[in-house]
């Protein structure tokens, strides 16, 4: 059983900080403990050591080099000096959108190389710069694109360099600093010694034993060290490593020699603007290392592996910002350095796959959001439900269970969309087995909660357990489409909850459609076993897919476990948890005949992953470090298209205390993804079981949740599109204001709100950084603060029952205030507009988006999209007006959906009228003067309206309480267009 499973909160508080710390880090790698990471830093070393003697043996054959004639892409053959028979082969596209792609591969190796990692992670074939003509000379080929010909590609051929310029810039540069290493395949000398006959026989010792690679004058030493370093097997614990293939790891230094920060390769415990890994700090003195897992306990400072991996950066400065994605799949470590303050060198050392690296060339954080998710794909619309609060612990014990904890909600007034499932529902821990003890009436269970409009969230994790009465792993077996231990025979077993189990090889296409109809909730007609005792109002929670095999080496697959098409797990471990998201995304939104939109919850993912779902940050712990730390990840996930994020509220393992809970929901509920969840050992701690004043400020917290999730939804429709995250970090809002490139304790959801949790014992008062000479509103004093253009820090009040949240001048909000039990019963409900003026003109804009929220019918054009705004014509009117934005802006609304088609009066907006979905009130925040009227164009009558004396939002020296119209009920609808004109 592994140690956090019997390591409770309670042994937790014995161990001193250091023991806890000791208790994560023993079962991970360091790098100094993984060969090929080990190889990739002593080759980084020995470039350091040489300095400007160092040079990179990788050179491109200019007669080789071969333009296509009508697209902007070329093909080259490479070679090192070291190997001259070992041949190499470069292509370097350039996409329509600017994007440039290197791919390097090794050609007639002993071997292939995994070159799939991409087809995995992206949504197409990116389609190729028709008009982008390479020309090629003596010494390089190069290209140049973008609308004013900025930017510049140049492959060099001696050494191979490629360096992407911007107006004559350098901002991403390849193999500068002669770090390019592909270890190509070979055989494996083998020693021969004599047997006492006197016959040959391979030396016992030799396969263990470090063998003369070179003489250490010879330039192979110079590069790839005197002896054979772990090249043929590596043991790591009890665990031995086979590498059947011996070495074939890829090293590449991609350097940014104007860009001071680096932002993103999630996922890590740690800043956003990625610390050094120079070796200062103890964890720091090892690269980023991407490779899924298991990590319990996890520190909260740390560059170690976590559960999901993203090999996507951002390099930011003043001038810039860019990208770089390399889609490997395979375990990966990254370098990074500032050899000075406005420069940054990172070094990527993966164990296997070919080079596929794609440069972002931005120039602003926006484009290089756009240009990722025109590869990746952009986060899915999600269901409407899934933005709403989240319950969950491990576990609810019983059906009955499920029920009181509803109940309870209810009759606390506190609202909530999920109640979810973990482990312990299952027999035997065989997924979508009910335990028939607890759980004896499961789908009387589900539709009680359905019933009040709510949904359930049910755990179903990829291990299989191996028994013949489970139809899962019988079917699954029968099918022959379970992963293969090393040797490419029989099924791969291993241990975790279900005991022995087996893992689905999701790689295999053959797994599918079988895993599709498992969960279709009614019999099949082919005979196999489907989930029908559970109904459409499930959805479902992806756990330990790294994949966590307790018994596993570094608590997962052993990497020569093989998958299809005769693959390694090392080729594919990273990618594998995306695949199991992905198909259970598409078998739960196949349930329902015209699918529903799916909700999966996964803890292990990938680039692309975003298209799928939802992610949480894994097993944090109850600590105000965790607390923290999470909101940067989620910061930092978002930045690489897993913007639907969050992190368990309250601490997965602990019993916070109530301060720290409620500092907790007040964490929770400015992250996309909401929930609150609890490891089995820790005391129950739903919020209506707090005392007051906790429970109050819990239950207002989640009712602030709910009025806002016009906003969060309205983000989601404009993440679906452009790819820019929900949660924006302050160099994405402020891209030119170095004072907020390193701020990750504070963000904006959207561009109109500003947040800054409290994630401290005891505050009483935060301090906000305001980077631009604008009002910012407290969201709920409305009182106002100004900024600077040169930045400015203000110190507000964080009482307990407070967060900083502000609205920035010259934004519309819309909220529903009504308080309800759960979303579903909001639908209907009139909206509150908050208007917030801004200091230049009195002027503000937002928008709406709505549609029903779970089917695809938005993508058929059945939707509301409004923009509001509010104007001042003249110095006597302030005009507030609302118009369909679908009709009026050219390009794409969702999915899918080109505007030019699109019909003001879908059947969804009729819906909506009908039931007279209205604007019920507007306030208006930081209003000129006391109005003389308001009234709605076209009608005379007067509005009821009420006035408060204070600051108005162009008073640029004023701070302190706003002035403030409310308007009430002026009766005009959400879906149509209509003017209101205050008279001043
Ligand atoms: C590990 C997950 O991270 C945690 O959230 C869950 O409660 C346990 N597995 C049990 O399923």
């Amino acid at each position: 059983m592994r140690s956090w499973t019997v390591l409770g909160a309670v042994s937790l508080c014995l161990l001193s900080a250091s023991d806890v710390l000791a208790v994560k880090t023993h079962d991970f790698k360091t790098c100094s403990q993984s060969g090929f990471c080990r190889r990739g830093r002593a080759l980084a070393s020995r470039a350091q050591a040489a300095a400007n003697q160092w040079k990179s043996p990788y050179s491109v054959d200019a007669s080789s080099v071969s333009i296509a004639s009508d697209q902007a892409k070329f093909t080259a053959g490479v070679k090192s000096s070291l190997y001259p028979d070992v041949k190499f082969s470069l292509e370097l596209r350039v996409h329509e959108d600017g994007v440039v792609r290197v791919r390097m591969d090794e050609v007639g190796g002993l071997h292939k190389r995994y070159d799939e990692a991409a087809s995995w992670a992206l949504i197409q074939e990116p389609t190729i710069h028709k008009k982008v003509k390479w020309t090629a000379s003596k010494k390089d080929v190069r290209a140049s694109f973008g609308a004013n010909k900025e930017f510049d590609i140049i492959v060099a051929y001696q050494p191979l360099q490629v360096t992407l310029l911007r107006n004559g810039k350098e901002q991403v540069v390849l193999n500068g600093k002669g770090l390019l290493h592909m270890e190509h395949f070979r055989s494996k000398a083998v020693v021969m010694t004599e047997t006492e006959e006197g016959e040959p026989k391979p030396e016992a010792a030799a396969e263990d034993a470090q063998q003369v690679l070179a003489k250490p004058e010879d330039p192979k030493a110079w590069f790839e060290g005197e002896t054979e370093d772990g090249l043929w097997e590596e043991t790591f614990g009890s665990f031995t490593d086979s590498k059947p293939k011996g070495p074939e790891s890829l090293s590449i230094d991609i350097n940014f020699p104007n860009h001071g920060v680096v932002y993103g390769i999630p996922q890590h415990a740690t800043r956003l603007a990625l610390p050094t890994t120079s070796g200062e700090n103890p964890f720091f003195s090892d690269p980023y290392r991407l490779y899924n897992a298991d990590v319990f306990e996890y520190i909260a400072s740390s560059t170690m592996s976590l559960y999901g991996s993203i090999p996507l950066l951002h390099a930011h400065s003043v001038d810039s910002t860019v990208g770089v994605f390399h889609a490997v799949g395979s375990e990966t470590w990254i370098d990074v350095a500032h050899p000075t303050e406005k420069s940054t060198e990172t070094h990527w050392i993966s164990e296997s796959g070919i080079m596929d690296v794609f440069l972002l060339p931005g120039p602003t954080p926006e484009d290089v959001f756009r240009q990722y998710s025109r590869l990746t794909g952009a986060a899915v619309l999600p269901a409407y439900f899934s933005l709403g609060y989240h319950q969950c612990r491990w576990n609810y014990v019983s059906t009955d269970d499920v029920r009181t904890v509803q109940k309870r909600f209810d009759e606390e007034d506190m609202p909530v969309d999920v109640f979810w499932l973990d482990i312990e529902y299952s027999e035997d821990h065989k997924y979508m087995i009910w335990e028939k003890k607890n759980f004896p009436d499961p789908v009387d269970m589900i539709n009680d909660v359905a019933a009040l409009g709510r949904k359930m969230v049910v755990i179903v994790d990829p291990h299989v357990k191996r028994t013949q009465d489970y139809p899962v792993y019988k079917e699954a077996s029968e099918l022959e489409v379970l992963v293969k231990p090393k040797g490419g025979s029989g099924e791969y077993e291993g241990w975790c909850w279900s005991g022995s189990s087996s893992w689905i090889d999701f790689f295999n296409p053959t797994s599918w459609d079988w895993w599709i109809s498992l969960f279709k909730p009614h019999k099949l007609d082919n005979g196999r076993w489907s989930w029908i005792d559970s109904t459409e109002a499930v959805h479902i929670w992806n756990d330990m897919n790294e994949p966590s095999v307790f018994n596993g080496p570094e608590i997962t697959m052993p990497k020569d476990n093989i998958h299809y098409g005769g693959w390694e797990h090392r080729d594919v471990h990273n990618i594998n948890g995306m695949l199991y998201s992905n198909l259970t995304s598409q078998a739960v939104a196949a349930r329902s005949d015209p699918p529903k939109r799916p909700f999966v919850l996964t803890r292990a993912f990938y680039a692309g992953s975003q298209r799928f779902g939802a992610m949480w940050t894994g097993d944090n712990l109850g600590t105000w470090e965790h607390m923290a730390v999470g909101i940067k990840m989620v910061l930092s996930n978002g930045i690489a298209g897993m913007t639907f994020s969050g992190s368990d509220v309250g601490g997965f393992f602990g019993n916070p205390e109530p301060e720290m809970l409620v500092r907790w929901y007040q964490v929770g509920v400015f992250a996309p993804f909401f929930r609150a969840h609890a490891h089995l050992d820790t005391k129950r701690r739903e919020p209506y079981l707090l005392d007051e004043p906790y429970k109050g400020i819990v239950r207002d917290i989640l009712r602030l949740r709910y009025s806002m999730l016009p906003i969060w939804y309205t983000l989601f429709r404009e993440t679906s599109v452009t790819g820019i995250p929900v949660l924006r970090p302050q160099y994405v809002v402020f891209p030119k204001d170095p004072n907020g490139f390193d701020i990750d304790d504070q963000y904006y959801i959207g561009t109109s709100l500003l947040v800054k949790p409290v994630t401290s014992k005891g505050a009483t008062e935060a301090t906000v950084y305001l980077g631009e000479d604008q009002v910012y509103y407290d969201y709920f004093t409305y009182k106002a603060y100004r900024g600077s253009s040169k930045g400015k820090n203000i110190t507000v009040s964080a009482e307990l029952y407070q967060v900083p949240l502000f609205i920035r001048g010259g934004s519309i909000l819309p909220t529903r205030e009504r308080a309800r039990r759960s979303s579903s019963s909001m639908k209907h409900d009139p909206f509150t507009l908050k208007i917030a003026l801004d200091q230049q003109s009195s002027s503000a804009r937002g928008e709406l988006y709505l549609d029903d929220g779970e089917s695809y019918d938005h993508q058929k054009g059945e939707f509301v999209w409004r923009e509001f705004r509010a104007e001042k014509p003249n110095k006597k009117t302030l005009r507030i007006t609302s118009k369909d934005l679908a009709a009026e802006k050219p390009g794409v609304a969702v999915e899918g959906v080109a505007l030019a088609k699109f019909d003001p009066s879908n059947a969804y907006a009729k819906s909506l009228e009908k039931e007279n979905v209205r604007v019920e009130r507007l306030v208006v925040l930081g209003v000129p003067g006391l109005p003389k009227s308001v009234k709605v164009e076209g009608s005379s009558e007067e509005l009821v309206w009420e006035y408060i004396q204070g600051v108005a939002a162009g008073e640029s020296k004023k701070e302190g309480y706003t002035s403030i119209l409310k308007i009430k009920d002026p009766k005009v609808l959400v879906t149509k267009d209509w003017a209101i004109t205050v008279q001043l």
